[in-house]
């Protein structure tokens, strides 16, 4: 699949997106394989991939290891890589990371949490030549002042804050906006008032995208599955019950069978044992 430019990306309204997470060469493979139009080396790693409990002790260090090892893997895909918690307190500090993520880690883009709080920092990005993806509704950063991983934009001053949000990544230069966890009928009302691309999770069917963590999709991640996401495969009993039966023939002897050894010259082998 060609990779898309940032200009083409922020025209593909209604053009049903598929983005998902990839957070290594296997994984990053596999998603661009399958023809996924976007991956996202989302910090969610810090949850799927590293086993903390939530997003915030990701490290910038930690996001370029995992660009780099998904870029491996899809060299030609059009990689977003998550700008930590705490990266972008600044517009110098979010500079810096941007510059770590696309310069040593080779992402294509970066995005980053938050509504008009982070408008000069998105603005000082894009003045900067950084495209950057927009995230509402539900930023996992900072779940903890928004009351835990609950559903955003249910009462009229919150949705009004996500709209607000929407319009004013969209006026700083983002070339599109996640839409997280959020009624349906408030991911419609912004993928209508903005004119470039809304990528839900959580969202609803209007967005002009959607985006899912890898690990819920093929059902890796053990911990809670939100109720918006599918599980398209089990591929974590399957990997169980291949690990188990290895361990089995490990055990019993049956591994490894004749045609998974190696033979050598019998001469040789006489003269060895001194025969
Ligand atoms: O970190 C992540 O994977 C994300 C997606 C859930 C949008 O931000």
């Amino acid at each position: 699949m060609k990779k898309p430019t940032v200009l083409e990306l922020r025209r593909k309204k209604g053009a049903h997106l598929a983005m998902l997470t990839a957070y290594d060469f296997p994984t990053a493979r596999l998603v661009a394989e399958a023809g996924v139009d976007l991956i996202l080396v989302g910090d969610s790693l810090g949850m799927v991939v590293l086993g903390y409990d939530s997003t915030t002790p990701v490290t910038v260090d930690d996001m370029v290891h995992h660009t780099r090892a998904a870029r491996r893997g899809a060299p030609h895909a059009f990689l977003i890589a998550d700008m930590p918690f705490l990266s972008y307190a600044s517009a110098a500090q979010a500079i810096a990371t941007a510059a770590r993520l696309m310069k040593d880690a080779g992402a294509d883009s970066v995005k980053l949490e938050g509504g008009v709080e982070v408008v000069p920092i998105v603005q000082a990005l894009v003045n900067a030549g950084v495209p950057v993806l927009g995230h509402v509704g539900l930023t996992p950063q900072t779940a903890s002042a928004l009351g835990g991983y609950k559903l955003q934009g249910k009462d009229e001053e919150s949705a009004r804050r996500i709209v607000e949000g929407a319009e004013a990544l969209e006026r700083a230069g983002c070339w599109g906006v996640v839409l997280e966890l959020v009624p349906a009928e408030l991911a419609k009302l912004v993928t209508e008032r903005i004119a470039i691309p809304t990528i839900g999770i959580g969202a609803g069917a209007h967005c002009d995208g959607q985006v899912l963590v890898f690990h819920d999709v093929v059902g890796l991640f053990s911990g809670f599955t939100p109720t918006f996401v599918k599980r398209y495969t089990e591929a974590g009993n399957a990997i169980r019950d291949a690990l188990e039966r290895y361990a089995e023939e490990v055990r019993s002897g049956a591994f490894p069978a004749r045609e998974q050894s190696f033979s050598m010259n019998v001469e040789a082998l006489r003269r060895i044992y001194g025969t």
